[in-house]
C-alpha cells in the first residue's frame, strides 16, 4: 500500500519535473527578462498563466499531472460512497473521464461533471463520452477546479495530491452540503480522519461526508484544513 504511493509520487514529480524542465532551465538564464512561471503544485494560488488556450480562456499549469485510475479502484470508489441514482457527481481532475462516464453507465446517477484544466483531457473525454452513449447525464468543463462551481455534488471523487486536497478541503467545507460524500484514490485529508479506508489491489481508497456545521466532526475537519473552513457557528 505505502509502496504504491511511493511510487506514484515518484511517478508524478519526475513527470511533472519533466514536464517543467524547459521551463526551469529558461527561468534560470533569463530571469531577469521574463516572469518565472508556477511550476510547483504547492504553489498553485499564483496567478502566471500558460500558453494553453481554450473557449478563449486562458488557464494556468496544471496541479498535477495525468495518471489514469484503475478500473477496479474506480468502482471501489463509487461502491464506497454508495453511488446511485439520485446523485450529483462531480471529478475534480477528471483525466479522460472514466469516474463520471462509468458512474452513470454503471450507477446511473443523475447527472456526473468532470472538470479537468488541461484542454486536452477535456477533448479525450469527450470522444469518450461519445461512445459511452450517456451524453445526455455528463457533461465535461474545462476548468480550474479551484475555481469551479461544484456545489450542487452529492459525491466527489478525488486522485490529485496530498497538498492539493489540503488546499482544496476549506472549499469542500464551504461549499458542499452536509452529507456530501468525498471520495479520494490515494490521498487522505491529514487529521481529517476517513470514515472509511479500502485496499483495492494495493491502491487506497479514502471515504468522508462533509459533517453539518457546528459539530465536533465539522471543527474537526476544518481544523484539518488549516481552520479554511466556514466557522463552526453558523
Ligand atoms: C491524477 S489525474 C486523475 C484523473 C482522473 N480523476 C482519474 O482518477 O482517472 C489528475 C488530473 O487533474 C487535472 N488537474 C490538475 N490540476 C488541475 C486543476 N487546478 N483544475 C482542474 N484539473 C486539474 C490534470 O490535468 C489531470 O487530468
Amino acid at each position: 500500500m505505502k509502496y504504491g504511493r511511493t511510487i506514484y509520487l515518484l511517478t508524478l514529480t519526475l513527470c511533472f519535473n519533466a514536464a517543467c524542465s524547459g521551463t526551469s532551465a529558461q527561468s534560470t538564464t533569463q530571469q531577469t527578462t521574463q516572469p518565472q512561471q508556477n511550476a510547483s503544485p504547492a504553489n498553485s494560488n499564483a496567478t502566471t498563466t500558460t500558453n494553453q488556450t481554450t473557449a478563449g480562456k486562458q488557464l494556468r499549469t496544471p496541479d498535477v499531472v495525468y495518471v489514469p485510475t484503475p478500473d477496479e479502484v474506480v468502482d471501489a470508489m463509487l461502491t464506497v460512497a454508495k453511488v446511485g441514482k439520485g446523485d450529483v457527481l462531480y471529478d475534480l481532475g477528471s483525466g479522460d473521464g472514466r469516474i463520471p462516464i462509468k458512474a452513470a453507465q454503471k450507477y446511473n446517477v443523475a447527472r456526473g461533471t468532470g472538470i479537468d484544466i488541461n484542454p486536452e483531457r477535456i477533448k479525450e473525454a469527450e470522444a469518450n463520452l461519445k461512445t459511452a452513449g450517456v451524453g445526455d447525464r455528463v457533461r465535461f468543463l474545462n476548468e480550474d477546479l479551484f475555481e469551479a462551481n461544484f456545489s450542487d455534488a452529492t459525491v466527489v471523487t478525488l486522485y490529485l495530491l496530498p497538498a492539493l486536497n489540503l488546499k482544496l478541503l476549506p472549499k469542500l467545507l464551504n461549499d458542499l452540503k452536509p452529507g456530501t460524500r468525498i471520495v479520494s484514490h490515494a490521498f487522505d485529508m491529514g487529521s481529517w480522519k476517513p470514515e472509511q479506508t479500502l485496499d483495492v489491489n494495493g491502491r487506497t481508497v479514502y471515504f468522508w461526508t462533509i459533517p453539518a456545521k457546528g459539530t465536533p466532526a465539522y471543527a474537526a475537519a476544518s481544523a484539518a484544513s488549516g481552520g479554511g473552513g466556514a466557522s463552526s457557528q453558523n
